[in-house]
């Protein structure tokens, strides 16, 4: 389907930190600023199944293993609920919602849930999805050429918008998306789960008191969403009528017939108002940022799309036409999977192979280090969407997990593709993407792995107009 890639292109090493061992990790944390989290893994965690952080309070263990992760994951999840970490972190902004809940409170919401999950058809989605996406593309023709702008940002604008209307049928207002960003910027700053000295230092019996920044970010956030809710019900009260997410939350009830209380309301939008916007924009965001870097990539998904959509609005059907621009997303979110620590607690004893897995031990499933691991994957560190077209080269079984493993797997994995294939074609047949000091960009791991400079660009036009 494509030609070659020349020789420079397979040679491009993404931005990553560099491989080092456990002794130059050990000093750099003892000596230095406490770094990111994943510029302080060791080479062992690339090549082995199991390592053992045999520091801090309490034991530490990253995972590669498929076959572990798979028990992990499913038959044995309930033995392996979301870390303590994870939950204190994120239960000032999600409660008790799908996202972080456990066991039969788990069951019951999802339950609860399914009515809303039959909104999210991707058809009916579709159009909610791309009026959002248009009116951000006027936005950026307003600002293409000479203005700078933030891609981190600007995708956080356009995934919030379309969660928005997904989940409320209403766009974002512009103050209510600025105040959302920049909350969410700000709690991904404060939070400490991705530092490694404080996984070190945490202790599940006496968790650490939060930030109080932490704390005022996530209440902007779930004040937004309860006065969209508040606006709701006024609506109601006034007869009218709608067929949202939103609402199936409000109509869904369990067997006792009991609905969801204002504030369990709140916690469930806020998972997949965050889980829905954040981790596409996140994506997306490296995947513009790849493309910008790999002009032969970039000619070759512009070809696939100036091809299936000539200049023919988009249409749902041309989701599934479109092999080269999933290849290329699917690769782009194996170098940066937007979640890359997925973090258990280990409700009791248990043994991985011949090692010891002391109770309450802090476990690391990390989709950033499965995607590089060097067993599963050849040339790991290189961008080659290759990986995902051929057959003969597929990916090995449980090595590759962007979107989770098991039963809590991410329900929103098919929407975040059919957003993020949308999201590509619309800009990339009207624009190309030119990064402003693409040497400046470095990963860093936050709530989603984001870059530590917000990716300032500009977007060119490539033709007068396109409508
Ligand atoms: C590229 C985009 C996305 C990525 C990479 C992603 C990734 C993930 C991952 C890794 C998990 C599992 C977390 C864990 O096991 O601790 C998850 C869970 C979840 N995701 Fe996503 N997600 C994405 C988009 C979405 C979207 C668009 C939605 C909703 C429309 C969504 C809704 C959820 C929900 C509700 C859960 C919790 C499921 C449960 O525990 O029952 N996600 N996601």
């Amino acid at each position: 389907m494509t030609s070659p890639a020349p020789a420079d292109t397979a040679l491009w090493r993404p931005p990553a930190p560099p491989l080092r061992s456990n002794l130059r990790i050990g000093l750099q944390l003892l000596l230095g600023r406490p770094p990111d989290l994943l510029f302080t893994l060791p080479k062992d965690c690339y090549t082995k199944d199991v390592v053992s952080v045999p520091v801090g309070k309490r034991p530490v263990f990253i995972v590669n293993h498929p076959e572990t992760l798979r028990r992990l994951f499913s038959e044995d999840r309930e033995s392996y609920p979301k870390s303590d970490l994870m939950i204190s972190t994120l239960a000032p902004l999600l409660g008790d919602g799908v996202l972080l809940s456990a066991g039969r409170r788990w069951e019951h919401d999802r339950k609860m849930l399914e009515p809303a999950f039959m909104q999210m058809r991707l058809e009916a989605l579709f159009p909610k999805m791309l009026s959002a996406i248009h009116d951000w593309i006027e936005r950026l023709d307003s600002l293409a050429g000479d203005h700078i702008v933030s891609l981190e940002s600007e995708l956080s604008r356009v995934t919030a918008d379309v969660m928005f209307r997904i989940l409320f049928s209403q766009a974002i207002e512009g103050e209510a998306a600025t105040t959302i960003y920049h909350a969410f910027t700000r709690f991904q700053q404060h939070s400490p789960q991705f530092n490694l000295r404080v996984v070190l230092a945490s202790d599940p019996a006496r968790p650490e008191p939060l930030s109080p920044v932490l704390q005022e970010e996530a209440s902007k956030i779930r004040g937004t969403i309860e006065q969209l809710l508040i606006q709701r019900e006024t609506q109601l009260g006034e007869g009218k009528v709608f067929f949202d997410f939103t609402q199936a939350l409000i109509d869904a009830r369990d067997a006792a017939g009991n609905a969801f209380t204002r504030s369990e309301l709140i916690d469930q939008l806020a998972v997949f108002f965050l889980a829905g916007h954040e981790t596409t924009a996140s994506a997306l965001a490296w995947c513009f940022f790849i493309l910008s870097q790999q002009p032969y990539w970039l000619s070759q998904l512009q070809s696939e799309i100036d091809q299936q959509l000539a200049d023919k609005p988009f249409t749902y059907s041309d989701f599934k036409q479109m092999p080269l621009t999933r290849a290329i997303f699917r690769e782009s979110m194996r170098l940066y999977p937007p979640v890359a620590f997925l973090t258990r607690r280990a409700l009791r004893e248990d043994n991985f192979g011949r090692l010891r897995i002391p109770k309450d031990s802090f476990i690391v499933a990390s989709p950033w280090l499965v995607h590089r691991h060097h067993r599963f994957w050849s040339q790991a560190d290189r961008f080659d969407p290759s990986r995902f077209i051929d057959q003969d080269n597929a990916p090995l079984a449980g090595s590759y997990m962007p979107f989770g493993l098991g039963p809590r797997a991410c329900t929103g994995a098919m929407i975040a593709q059919l957003e993020a294939t949308l999201i590509l074609c619309e800009v990339l047949r009207r624009f190309s993407v030119k990064p402003m000091n693409p040497e400046r960009v470095f990963p860093v791991s936050r709530v989603s792995v984001r870059s530590d400079c917000g990716m300032p660009v500009q977007f060119i036009r490539r033709y007068t107009r396109l409508n």
